[in-house]
């Protein structure tokens, strides 16, 4: 049985079959229409979402599944003081696949290692959100009709926007990938993506300031809103917010072909007039959104015919377990009762929390 929590936990042959798999869906959607019949669907969602929480219940009715389970942490248990991996026992009862999200960073993760049935991360804080980057890696090779040898521009909040965190280590596995990271300094990439993915795989990056300069070279350029929920300053989040915006006129410089992605929702990064604009991909995007988690919940259905969990050994020597602490105040570890606090050793003797990948304290 498997669960995703992080888009790694998927192979690339993984990622290509799920892929096939979407494109026969939208081929031919009434041979699916009973595949899981009988089946059902927790949507446990601690944290607001449209898209995702709709996206994948439309999946699970499509399918000819079933969908349960609650939009905010207030109308759970939780609110009473419940853990998530109580919850998450709790609900295997009840569910045969539970998509998660929740403010915490790591606790779809927590939630996988006692749940009896697979997980699925819808989103975990600022950390990761690998189902959106299923619906981004079938919109790129939808319009580009390949992953590899492509210019990809990632510009807003790369430090809080988990779906840019998740799309770039997906991307890691691909070659000739080059990566513009558009930012503000105070909205640059975390440690653990830079370091960790883009410089321990080689991949070709640079950073800068402006998106006008970045635009001609640009095969895809994915724009994000700045997550103003992660904000400990909102004054910080008001002199930032406006950073970027795309117009028409932007545009004037682009690539005649260039894909214009986003993950949704958007504020004012994109002005509405670009919508009209053929480059403009982020609403099929969400319907590719749709096809991709209907593949994953078949396929993750289909090895959960195998009740044994896939779960990683902690016990080696890259792990120090309960001796360290957690330095991300947003990491499930802070919240969660009696959880171990478990570190992996990374290749720059950082310890690294194996939850939220935050740095160990003493
Ligand atoms: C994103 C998210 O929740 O991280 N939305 C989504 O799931 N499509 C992006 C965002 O909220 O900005």
């Amino acid at each position: 049985m498997k669960s995703v929590i992080d888009i790694l936990d998927l192979s690339k042959s993984e990622i290509d079959s799920l892929i096939k798999t979407a494109c026969d869906i939208a081929a031919n959607p009434a041979m699916y229409a009973d595949r899981c019949r009988g089946k059902k669907i927790a949507t446990l969602f601690f944290e607001p979402s449209t898209r995702t929480r709709l996206s994948f219940e439309a999946a699970m009715l499509e399918l000819g599944g079933n969908a349960i389970g609650f939009s905010e942490a207030s109308s759970s248990s939780a609110s009473k003081g419940e853990s998530v991996s109580d919850t998450a026992k709790v609900i295997t009862a009840y569910a045969d696949i539970i998509a998660m999200r929740h403010p915490k960073e790591g606790a779809p993760l927590v939630a996988s290692r006692s749940a009896g049935i697979p997980v699925i991360n819808a989103g975990d804080g600022g950390h990761c959100h690998p189902t959106q980057t299923l619906a981004d890696i079938l919109t790129i090779y939808r319009e580009k009709g390949r992953l590899s040898e492509l210019t990809v521009g990632f510009c807003g909040d790369l430090k809080y926007g988990r779906t840019v965190h998740s799309l770039i280590a997906a991307l890691s596995r691909y070659s000739g990938i080059k990566l513009v990271l558009i930012s503000p300094d105070e909205l640059k990439l975390p440690g653990y993506v830079k370091n960790e993915i883009i410089e321990k795989n080689g991949m070709s990056y640079r950073q800068t300031l402006s998106l006008d300069e970045a635009m001609p070279e640009l095969d895809i350029l994915y724009m994000t809103r700045v997550q103003r929920e992660r904000f400990t300053d909102l004054r910080q989040y008001e002199r930032l917010k406006d950073s970027y915006i795309l117009t028409l006129d932007k545009l004037k410089n682009a690539k005649p072909d260039m894909s214009i992605l986003h993950p949704l929702p958007r504020v004012n990064e994109i002005s509405v007039k670009v919508d009209e604009d053929p480059r403009a991909c982020y609403f099929k995007q969400v319907y590719n959104g749709k096809l991709m988690r209907m593949a994953l919940i078949l396929y993750l259905l289909e090895t959960a015919k195998d009740k044994k969990r896939e779960i990683p050994d902690y016990s080696g020597d890259g792990f120090i377990v309960n001796k360290l602490k957690c330095s991300n105040p947003r990491c499930i570890c802070s919240e969660e009762r009696e959880l171990d606090q478990i570190f992996r050793a990374t290749e720059n003797g950082i310890y690294r929390c194996i939850y939220c990948e935050g740095k160990a304290t003493l």
